[in-house]
């Protein structure tokens, strides 16, 4: 949203405020949920609640949201806009579509819920009784995880980043310092300029791995920095597990009890960092905050991957497909997903093929360039080796695309966002014994 959008909801909203009360119209008939609420609903005993739990983790000082809705000052003011904003199901952010699947992390609000916020900027804002509030929500300071991490690693020094131009990922190697094995049950990656942030990869470098093992520790490089050829191969790619991506909106990871991602003593830390510039210079330390599991777990996570690098949208075309599937070589617990495209993504979905023919579908995003949500499933999802798991994307590179660069040219795979790309991550429970590689050898 722009600044000057911004700007007229906050005046829309002022003026309405002081605007006649609606609660006569919102009361009339019998069967939607507001007309079921018979007192105005007030801010402490009504709305705070709702946006402790549903909105405050981005509407807070120092988050996401240029707004926040703690106290109700902060908020009266965007009655009217929040009223709008749930109405029309623009916020919380949630783009799976409500036919497939359900999801732990799911924000999206009932619609006794929605009929609430918006009988309240109806009803002239009421403020209420202080002493209904619920209980305080403790949010810990920079981070959106439910504690303090037990672990934080830093890139070591502000990379610059221009305030013009392309910039070729950037990564940078750091060693976790850990002497012994650890389990990362919570994790959470914090740029320190969201605004250049596109995504960003962390991978786990454990002390065999042969992958980039020549560059220097501690100092961000780029591919085409490397002198060496193997080196600037091994930096477009690699099987090294995954601990975490960041890409706007997303959230941090949060994995069930009894199931934890593995950092062996002794690894590294590489980060892969694109950014993006936007005519303002500014500098990166990205950080990533980690929970440990309390005990070892039963199950290890595993992040994996559909991907199709081999395609050409067409300029033009306003729905075009591209799919990728492959088959499970061991028994694993599906947990989550995270879609990745760029500019001209328009709808991703997971789909399980099964032996019949029949394609049963566990997601479907309407996707949305500026929020990369994962999905965690509600219920994990136990599927036998040899299942057959498809990825297909759809694109939009026709001008209707409000976030198309260029219309005009054909698009295929690439690291910037006029490229595309096509990338379906999707999070796996195996036995904790096995290691990323043992799991794709077939029994
Ligand atoms: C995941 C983060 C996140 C959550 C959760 C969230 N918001 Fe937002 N919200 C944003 C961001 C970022 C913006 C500004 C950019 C935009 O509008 O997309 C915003 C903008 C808004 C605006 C400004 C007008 C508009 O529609 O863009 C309103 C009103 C709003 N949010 C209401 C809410 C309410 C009410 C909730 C909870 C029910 C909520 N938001 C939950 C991130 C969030």
């Amino acid at each position: 949203m722009t600044v000057r959008k911004l700007n007229s909801w906050r005046r829309r909203a002022g003026f309405i405020l002081f605007g006649v009360v609606g609660i006569l119209s919102a009361l009339r008939g019998e069967d939607t949920p507001a007309q079921k609420l018979v007192t105005a609903p007030n801010f402490y005993h009504d709305v705070l609640p709702i946006l402790n739990e549903h909105c405050q983790r981005c509407h807070r000082p120092g988050e996401v949201a240029p707004m926040p809705f703690v106290t109700y000052e902060q908020t009266r003011p965007w009655a009217r806009a929040i009223q709008q904003a749930v109405l029309s199901k623009h916020m919380p952010p949630w783009f799976a579509d409500p036919r497939f699947g359900r999801f732990a992390n799911d924000p999206s609000l009932s619609p006794e819920e929605i009929a609430k916020l918006s009988l309240w900027a109806d009803t002239n804002v009421p403020r209420g009784d202080p002493h209904d509030a619920p209980p305080t929500q403790h949010w810990v300071k920079g981070w959106t995880i439910p504690r303090q991490p037990d672990l934080v690693i830093q890139i070591p020094k502000p990379i610059m980043i221009p305030a013009h131009g392309e910039i070729e990922y950037t990564y940078e190697i750091v060693p976790t310092g850990l002497t012994e094995d650890k389990w990362v049950q919570i994790s959470e990656l914090r740029p320190s300029s969201r605004q250049h942030v596109h995504h960003a990869v962390v991978y786990i470098r454990p002390p065999g791995s042969r992958w980039l093992r020549r560059v220097p520790v501690g100092l961000p490089f780029t591919a085409s920095s490397l002198a060496d050829e193997q080196d600037r191969r091994d930096a477009h790619g690699t099987d090294s597990d995954m601990l975490l991506v960041y890409a706007p909106g997303s959230l941090p990871d949060h994995l069930p009890n009894g199931m934890a991602k593995f950092i062996p003593r002794g690894s590294d830390l590489v980060f892969q960092m694109h950014y993006t510039t936007n005519g303002r210079r500014d500098s990166d330390q990205t950080s990533i905050g980690i929970i440990f599991a309390k005990e070892p777990p039963k199950q290890r996570v595993l992040m994996l991957q559909l991907t199709n690098s081999h395609f050409t949208i067409p300029p033009g075309v306003d729905d075009y497909r591209v799919e990728s599937r492959g088959t499970l070589p061991n028994d694993a617990t599906l947990l989550s997903f995270l879609p990745h495209m760029h500019l001209r993504g328009k709808r991703f979905e997971y789909n399980i093929i099964h032996p019949d023919g029949n394609v049963e579908t566990l997601l479907r995003v309407n996707y949305h360039f500026h929020w990369q949500l994962s999905y965690r499933l509600a219920e994990p999802r136990f599927l036998k080796a040899g299942t057959i798991l498809q990825a297909v994307a759809w694109y939009d590179n026709s001008k209707k695309n409000p976030h198309n660069p260029d219309p005009k040219s054909a698009v295929t795979w690439g690291d910037q966002t006029y490229d595309e790309m096509m990338v379906g991550f999707f999070d796996v429970a195996v036995p904790a014994a096995l290691d990323k590689w043992q799991y794709f050898i077939r029994p």
